[in-house]
């Protein structure tokens, strides 16, 4: 959450107020609650911040106009934790005297007792935030004769929590410290001229793909084109870091002629799932063979991905022969602590790799006990890889709408080519079974292909007809729980409406008594081995006045005849492709999300109170 970009430079063509704002807006995802940028010239820091998303602000205030002349400039966009969405608590944040600007993304804990210190020693404060305190460390450090780097590591060494900080001091024109704890941070590159910060990669690929990913506990000095890394846990000893060539193409990170990234992304998913696909057998097979041996297994995550750690529990326990138990990332350590044994597996899903919840279950879980860590994550590098023994990398591309879209999919497909691997070490199935399932999982990128191509019409009407309903049930059985789980939450975050995606068969047993004439169900329905008892639960919600949407495959009859209107999903009704149904079923409903978002005149990238990286607890 909140994304920090910045700038130094020596090179004269480069106008430094564009370049930082098309970076901060490059990473407003992560954030949208207000905006501020400073930029350092003629030893003066000028700051314009304002609350609200970036393109309201600059109706008003034009962010990209800074002081002729002016080679640093430091940005950040925020989703608020501590202190309200106001201009006030925007970032940057000053010292007393105005020389000092910081931009910080993660949360000082101890904030309140520094904040206290600072105030009975002179110090006064604009804002309600964390990051406040900052500044005025560091500006009591250089007072008692540090430089602007010394002051930076003891103000550093006083905070307790999480950070990716930027900070710079109006006697140090051609200087930015930066440093990290928890929160990512990335510094890019072109040597000799113009060196970058950023929260991720994209914000800065259209200017150059040399990068260095900082770790943890790591500083940096960056100059134009020059930068220095300390590790502050070894004595602030200086530090060989190797410069990585980003191979992505910026098309990948911006619109390329849709409307939204969101509408985009739904349609990279086959593009996303064919690059999938191409996980090395020998990494599936690391995988596999880790839960074979192990005695206990789990799968975590948040969200998006907890939806797909569901579906993909279901489609590995198919060929495993042992139980899996799910459990939220939020919940793992208080649900396991004194438990949790020896020789378990944890298989750990996170897009982003930085969800703390998600790190820190697993931290945990290697501190208390002898575990292993399987990771899937779309981002190389990221913060959870450090503490992962494996890594799949679900080659997504980067996935910039906040609500995770073609990560979901590729996340599901990733666990799928793990099942399918378990399948033939452990030969339970026919030679003849496994290329079934390879082919059924090759043809998915086409069936999604089909799908996008005739459908968009019918989910149009759909969200047309459904307009003023603001509840909504997504109902399903068996593996398809977790396909209404997610289809729910996509439309519950993007348009705003209450859903309750459930299991069918549960959903009797107290959510039916909201069924009123006209309540819109949709019931998730692909033919498997629930579908006749699902048949059932259509009919029972049928009677009750519920207005029955389904997703189906093409050749479905029973639950067609029952339904108002149908979903067809073009795929075959065999055993197959039914297993993979959370992956092919799963574009119609983000869909059916985007455009009831712009039905509703909401922005499908910038759902309400979101962020696309969660560093809080
Ligand atoms: C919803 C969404 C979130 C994320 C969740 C976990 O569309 O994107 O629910 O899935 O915050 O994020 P990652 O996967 O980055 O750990």
């Amino acid at each position: 959450m909140c994304g920090i970009f910045g700038i130094v430079t020596n090179n004269q063509e480069i106008s430094v107020g564009k370049v930082v704002f098309d970076g901060i807006k490059r990473l407003e995802y992560r954030g949208y609650d207000s905006c501020g940028i400073v930029s350092l010239c003629n030893s003066k820091l000028y700051v314009k911040k304002e609350a609200g998303k970036i393109d309201e602000i600059y109706k008003n205030v034009k962010l990209d106009e800074v002081p002729d002349g002016t080679k640093l400039a430091l940005a950040h966009t925020r989703w608020a934790t501590h202190g309200t969405p106001t201009k006030q608590n925007s970032h940057p944040h000053l010292d007393c005297l105005n020389k000092i600007a910081v931009v910080h993304n993660g949360i000082i804990d101890n904030f309140m007792e520094l904040r206290n210190e600072l105030s009975s020693t002179g110090h006064t404060f604009n804002s309600d935030t964390d990051t406040e305190v900052i500044p005025h460390l560091i500006e009591d450090f250089m007072k008692k004769g540090f430089n602007l780097k010394v002051a930076t590591i003891n103000a550093l060494k006083k905070c307790k929590g999480a950070y990716a900080i930027a900070v710079c001091q109006v006697d140090n024109p051609d200087t930015i410290i930066v440093a990290r704890k928890e929160s990512p941070l990335i510094i890019g590159i072109e040597e000799g001229k113009t060196t970058y910060c950023s929260s991720d990669i994209p914000a800065f690929l259209p200017l150059t793909r040399k990068c260095y990913i900082m770790e943890d506990n790591e500083l940096a000095v960056l100059k134009a084109g020059e930068v220095n890394f300390f590790d502050l846990k070894n004595d602030n000893e200086l530090i060989k870091k190797k410069i990585q060539n980003i191979e992505w193409n910026i098309d990948a990170a911006e619109k390329g002629g849709y409307e939204h990234f969101m509408l985009k992304e739904i349609y990279e998913e086959p593009n996303a799932l064919r690059l999938t696909m191409k996980i090395s057998e020998q990494l599936l097979s690391k995988f596999a063979n880790a839960l074979l041996s192990a005695d206990n297994i789990y799968i975590t995550a948040a969200g998006t991905s907890y939806h797909a750690a569901l579906a993909g529990k279901f489609i590995i326990t198919r060929f495993l022969g042992k139980h899996i138990q799910d459990i939220e990332c939020s919940e793992f350590e208080t649900q396991l602590k004194g438990s949790l044994q020896n020789n378990s597996v944890i298989i750990a899903i996170s897009q982003s790799g930085e969800t703390i919840d998600t790190i820190e279950a697993i931290r945990w879980a290697k501190k208390a006990k002898s575990v292993k860590i399987l990771t899937i994550t779309n981002v190389v590098g990221s913060s959870i890889t450090r503490y992962s023994d494996h890594v799949i990398v679900t080659n997504a591309g980067p996935e910039i709408g906040v609500a995770a879209t073609k990560t979901y999919s590729t996340q599901v497909l990733a666990l799928a080519l793990i099942a399918v691997s378990i399948a033939k070490i452990r030969k339970i199935i026919s030679d003849e079974d496994i290329i079934k399932y390879y082919d059924a999982l090759t043809g998915i990128p086409n069936i999604i292909d089909k799908f996008l191509e005739k459908n968009v019409d019918l989910i149009k009407y759909i969200v047309n007809n459904l307009e003023k309903n603001m509840n909504y049930f997504f109902l399903a059985r068996g593996i398809s729980i977790a396909t209404a789980k997610e289809g729910g939450l996509k439309l519950k975050e993007v348009a705003c409406r209450f859903i309750e995606g459930y299991s069918a068969a549960s959903a009797k047993h107290g959510p039916i008594s909201l069924v009123r004439e006209g309540f819109p169900i949709i019931f998730i329905a692909p033919p498997d081995e629930t579908y006749n008892r699902l048949v059932g639960n259509v009919m029972e919600f049928k009677s009750r006045g519920g207005r029955i949407i389904s997703v189906v495959v093409e050749s479905d009859v029973k639950i067609t005849k029952l339904s108002d209107i149908t979903i067809r999903i073009p795929q075959p009704a065999d055993k197959y492709h039914n297993l993979f149904s959370p992956i092919t079923f799963m574009p119609a409903l983000q869909l059916l999300a985007y455009y009831a978002a712009l039905a509703h005149d909401l922005d499908p990238d910038k759902p309400l109170n979101l962020s696309k990286t969660v560093t809080v607890h």
